[in-house]
């Protein structure tokens, strides 16, 4: 299997969506998706500058499927933690997909605000993905204010 070598930014300091995207395709063949037969590969950058991949895990039990973001953000967590700063998931044509509703969240909790993520429509933020979001903060308000 090759593995896409990519550095997180261009000389330029920009975000090298190219080198996500192509590494998101190659994850796509990595998804377990017999019931859906829509297999879906996510790819992100860190904030340290590693790339993380995903792919969707479907179950018997349909409900209980792992989004492609799922694995994705495990692979975060259990490869040293960190922030995601860049994101984009595809379909197995290749083409960039929004990610779910509750995926937004997911993205939400380990990229904030500032992530930039990849639609159909271009590069934005995670505020325009996931409009007045629920967040931690909303917990730490609540805690202080209980203090
Ligand atoms: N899927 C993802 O992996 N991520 C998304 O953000 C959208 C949906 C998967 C779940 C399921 O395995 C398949 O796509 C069809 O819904």
């Amino acid at each position: 299997m090759r593995v896409v070598d990519v550095s997180s930014v261009d000389a330029a300091g920009a975000v090298d969506w190219d080198g996500l995207r192509a590494a998101a395709r190659e994850a796509v063949d990595k998804a377990y998706a017999p019931y859906s037969g829509f297999p879906v590969g996510a790819a992100a950058f860190a904030d340290d500058g590693r790339l993380l991949v995903g792919a969707n895990v479907e179950n018997a039990a349909y409900g209980v499927t792992l989004c492609a973001e799922c694995s994705l953000v495990s692979a975060l967590v259990m490869s040293g933690g960190g922030r995601f700063t860049a994101f984009t998931c595809v379909n197995a044509l290749g083409e960039t997909i929004m990610p779910c509703g509750r995926c937004r969240q997911i993205l939400w909790e380990h990229g904030g605000p500032e992530l930039l993520v990849d639609t159909p429509q271009g590069v934005v933020p995670m505020t325009e993905v996931l409009p007045q979001a629920f967040g931690p903060g909303d917990l730490d308000h609540v805690r202080e204010a209980s203090r």
